[in-house]
């Protein structure tokens, strides 16, 4: 510490929120980085279940300052419903910092989200559909609305206007496309029962005065909590004071590093978090990675060591493997070491975080993925680069002595059974880097500090 950035190491779900919570306690400012309401931490404190999509994992401290970076994407409807579900749970979000330059998810983008992704039928990335990728794309494209443009109308309007316009014309072009596939699929509804397209019926969402007044009145609700917020940043960390950097899914959906094209449309690895709340890279001291103990997937793409099997069905149940944003089941597989050395490297992690390990209690042997073997044979020790090797790799595991005992009361590394201290030597061996902690249960008390 003073600057330590937490990322997920696998494809994201690893219990990222509950570890930044933990590790809260001792960090003055909380800071989300990328990402936006695709991510879901779920927090669980003394049996209560706290959900945040948006909202830094640090909120459940008050006397913490929590920032919500220029490098995030933000649906402020969302954000408000988060703040006034705090609120009424009794939690302060007085100390809620949003960066003015942190961009807007806006109603089209959810739009263009969902037509994008039904248009690729059986190629969909399976998104969250929460209008990241356009919202991130506009960034790119220079057609973002940013947070402070809540707090000028004329700007607004104006930035809505221009943004508005390429947008109708892309559902527009969408819905058309949709009809005449389902047409020559033969599924054309009867007549008089056609879905509308949007030249016959405009969508009350893409209505500009609507959208203005609306994002209007947001503005008012989130102005106190506007700030700059990489300001805030440099004055804590010239301080001395701690700042965790919290990144949202993980380092194999990395927009340039994971499984590209199913990936999210953001950066979530730790080089990340100095564009995404604007301090340098000397900024950062520690890179904690977060994994699960097991591996699972949200989404499609490729994903070595899925299980089809049994053993796939009891993570998934005894892990509740669902997602927090989506509801949807998670593809569950064995720890894959390969993706978590090349996770290791990508980061320059410091320490490892292994949670849920009381979800692999009663399975044995417990497997491990050591190397890929291609089509042709071939060895593979790295995570390979090339996509259409990825696709095809078979993961070749170690086979390591299962335990039965529940842990999840195990408070001390000597409390753990012996089987479960050689999986998590194996796992820090393999990866080059040391284990901190590990989750033994949902609850935040359930962990181990090693050392
Ligand atoms: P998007 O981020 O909604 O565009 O989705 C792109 C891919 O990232 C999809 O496979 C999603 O399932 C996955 N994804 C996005 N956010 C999360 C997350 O917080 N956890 C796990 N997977 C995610």
């Amino acid at each position: 510490m003073p600057g330590v950035v937490i990322v997920g190491a696998q494809w994201g779900d690893e219990g990222k929120g509950k570890v930044t919570d933990l590790l809260a306690d001792r960090a003055d400012v909380i800071v989300r980085f990328q990402g936006g309401n695709n991510a879901g931490h779920t927090i669980v404190r003394d049996g209560e279940e706290f959900k945040f999509h948006l909202i830094p994992s640090g909120i459940l401290h008050p006397d913490k300052t929590c920032v919500i970076g220029n490098g995030v994407v933000l649906d402020p409807s969302i954000l408000l419903g988060e703040i006034d579900g705090l609120r009424r749970r009794g939690i302060d979000v007085g100390n809620l910092r949003i960066s003015a330059n942190a961009h807007l998810i806006m109603p089209y983008h959810v739009l263009l989200d969902t037509a994008g992704e039904t248009k690729l039928g059986k190629l969909s990335i399976g998104t969250t559909r929460r209008g990241i990728g356009p919202c991130y794309a506009d960034k790119a494209l220079r057609l973002g609305i940013r947070v402070q443009d809540l707090l000028d109308e004329k700007i607004l309007r104006a930035k809505i206007r221009a943004a508005l316009e390429p947008k109708q014309q892309a559902l527009r072009e969408l819905s058309v496309q949709r009809r005449k596939l389902r047409k020559e699929a033969g599924e054309e509804p009867a007549k008089g029962a056609a879905e509308p397209t949007v030249e016959e019926v405009p969508d009350p969402r893409l209505d500009l005065h609507t959208m203005t007044e609306e994002h209007v009145s947001y503005g008012h609700r989130l102005e106190p909590h506007i700030a700059d917020t990489a300001r805030l940043c440099w004055d804590a960390l010239d301080d001395d004071r701690t700042v965790i950097f919290e990144g949202a899914q993980a380092t194999l959906l990395d927009l340039d590093h994971g499984t590209y094209p199913f990936v999210t449309s953001s950066n979530p690895i730790a080089g990340a978090a100095c564009v995404g709340a604007g301090v340098g890279p000397t900024d950062i001291d520690e890179v904690w990675g977060i994994a699960k103990a097991y591996a699972t997937r949200v989404g499609a793409g490729p994903f070595p060591t899925e299980l089809h099997d049994e053993v796939g069905e009891r993570m998934l149940e005894r892990g509740h493997e669902f997602g927090t944003t989506t509801g949807r089941r998670r593809r569950c597989g064995w720890m894959d070491l390969i993706a978590l050395r090349y996770a290791v490297r990508l980061n320059r992690m410091s320490a490892l975080t292994i949670t849920k390990l009381d979800v692999l209690s009663g399975i044995d042997p417990l497997r491990v993925a050591v190397r890929y073997r291609s089509k042709e044979g071939a060895v593979l020790d790295r995570f390979p680069y090339h996509q259409s090797i990825l696709h095809s790799a078979e993961p070749e595991y170690e086979e390591l002595p299962g335990f039965d005992a529940d842990i999840s009361e195990c408070r001390s590394e000597a409390d753990l059974p012996r089987e479960a201290r050689d999986y998590l030597r194996f796992i820090a061996d393999f990866a080059g880097v040391p284990i901190r902690l590990v989750g033994v249960g949902p609850d935040r008390e359930q962990v181990v500090w090693i050392d």
